[in-house]
């Protein structure tokens, strides 16, 4: 459909008149500003959590920026990629600069990206009406993982190399199809050039595109159905108050007051980022890992192999995955089929499928190798994220107006998902190997009995209203 043209008085001031012109050439533009920026209402009682999903935009451009810079220098190839970013470390101007602002950058985005989804869980960000929202951002966490494990190989150092062969090897463990899906991933026996090649143009064209693509479609839905905040309560629904042009009364628009209150996190932020760049770029081998300033050894199999700190907690539930544990995860089955037919109030047809499918479980977990479920469980750690929007039933959103133990079992949460990650980076130990399992069926109990939990307690009474001080 045309737009309508816009006149304007011949009297009014240069810039006006540009803008003026621009606006009749391309209304879709400043329809978007308008939608998105200085008529989006977001509610007035934003706190800290809130500045995280700007800081993972700024993190987002940063390592698209520098990336391109990095790509200028460095060589895609198994007998040159290790010399090229050592090249770029101390030849290339500013070079140094660059790349440990992307290697810092990626432990960052996971910070972010970690604090952002817990923010999420505080406040019931993913129930309804934003369960699309969370969808998008579980599909960015996962376009994430597979962004920092391809840009991981590119350095081509012991880490890169044998941290992309142990992972590359669980995909074998899959029955049937997982030796050949592993031959597929390499294009090779074992890690080598050819993976180097694919992982390359994954990491810099690929899934960059795929991230784009979802955090826009992150935002839009955002944007559709209006921003969450700490007390849960909706500021744009049917019986929200509003003003006599229909803006909501607990809103404010998003430029210029988030604008301008968003520029202090980012000056916050990059202030310790820079710090991070300048001071600490290796951060004591947990943002880049000693083993990985030694050339890619394809004989030398370094004595301990861990990936990155932000993907520890999962490989520390892989790693809890033993024969052993198998008998856990069994009765776990069992129990949960048993409870199913013996106490739900089921109709029998269901719970007769009930039965099968956990008879068909147990047979495949006796019959399958312990490595298999291993990384299934640690596939199902990120998976059962997306469930998340369906297994919360509190009648209240925000962990505000939740019963106080509910708080401590957050926090249980967190520290045990800590835990996991503080394990995952150390040598195996019997000791570690116990606490890494009790820390996965926690985190698993934490998500699969959420339905049952998250009802209990008397929550407190919600206000009609966002509970907002001026200041
Ligand atoms: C590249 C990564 C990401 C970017 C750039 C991003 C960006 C944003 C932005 C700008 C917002 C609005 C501001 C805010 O509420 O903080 C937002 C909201 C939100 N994001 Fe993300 N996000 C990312 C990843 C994720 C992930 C991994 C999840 C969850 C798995 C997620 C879940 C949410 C939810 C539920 C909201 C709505 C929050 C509310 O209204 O309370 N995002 N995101």
């Amino acid at each position: 459909m045309a737009h309508e043209f816009k006149d304007i008085s011949p009297n009014a001031s240069a810039g006006a008149k540009v803008t003026n012109w621009f606006e009749n050439r391309f209304p879709t533009a400043f329809d978007a500003y308008r939608v998105h920026m200085s008529e989006y209402y977001a509610p007035k009682n934003f706190n800290f959590w809130y500045i995280f999903g700007s800081l993972a935009l700024l993190v987002l451009v940063i390592q698209i920026v520098t990336g391109i810079f990095l790509v200028m220098h460095y060589k895609p190839d198994a007998a040159k990629a290790f010399e090229s970013v050592e090249y770029i470390m101390r030849d290339v101007p500013w070079g140094w600069l660059i790349r440990y602002i992307h290697s810092t950058g990626a432990s960052a985005f996971f910070i972010v990206v970690y604090l952002h989804m817990f923010r999420g869980l505080l406040y019931g960000s993913y129930r309804k009406p934003r369960e699309l929202v969370w969808i998008f951002g579980c599909a960015i966490f996962l376009a994430l993982m597979a962004e920092a494990f391809m840009g991981y190989l590119l350095p081509w150092g012991q880490m890169s190399y044998w941290g992309a062969q142990v992972i590359v090897n669980l995909f074998a463990a899959i029955p049937f199809i997982g030796p050949d899906l592993a031959l597929l991933i390499r294009g090779d026996y074992v890690v080598g050039d050819a993976t180097l090649n694919r992982f390359f143009s994954f990491h810099v064209i690929a899934v960059p595109l795929v991230l784009l693509g979802l955090v826009v479609a992150h935002l839009l839905a955002l944007h559709d159905v209006g921003s969450n905040n700490p007390d849960g309560v909706e500021i744009k629904g049917p019986s929200a108050p509003k003003d006599e042009k229909g803006h909501p009364l607990d809103g404010v628009p998003f430029h210029p007051y988030y604008t301008v209150h968003d520029i202090l996190g980012v000056t916050v932020f990059l202030f310790l980022f820079s710090a991070v760049v300048f001071f600490a770029p290796e951060f004591g081998g947990y943002f880049l890992e000693y083993n990985n300033f030694i050339p890619a050894d394809p004989l030398k199999t370094p004595a301990h192999i861990a990936p990155v700190w932000y993907f520890t907690p999962f490989y520390s539930m892989l790693r809890a995955i033993t024969s052993e544990m198998m008998y856990v995860l069994i009765a776990c089955v069992v129990l949960g089929a048993g409870f199913g037919v013996l106490k739900s109030k089921l109709p029998s047809v269901i719970k007769g499928a009930v039965v099968v499918v956990a008879a068909v479980a147990v047979a495949l977990m006796l019959g399958i190798d312990a490595k298999f479920w291993g990384v299934v469980v640690m596939g199902g750690a990120v998976v059962i994220l997306f469930a998340l929007p369906w297994l919360d039933h509190s009648p209240v959103k925000s962990i505000r107006y939740r019963p106080d133990w509910h708080k401590y079992l957050y926090a249980v949460f967190v520290v045990n998902f800590v835990v996991l990650g503080y394990l995952g980076v150390k040598p195996p130990s019997p000791l570690f190997e116990r606490i890494s399992q009790v820390g996965t069926l926690f985190y698993f109990g934490f998500f699969l009995l959420m339905p049952w939990w998250s009802r209990l307690g008397t929550p407190k009474p919600v206000p009609d209203r966002v509970t907002f001080k001026p200041h």
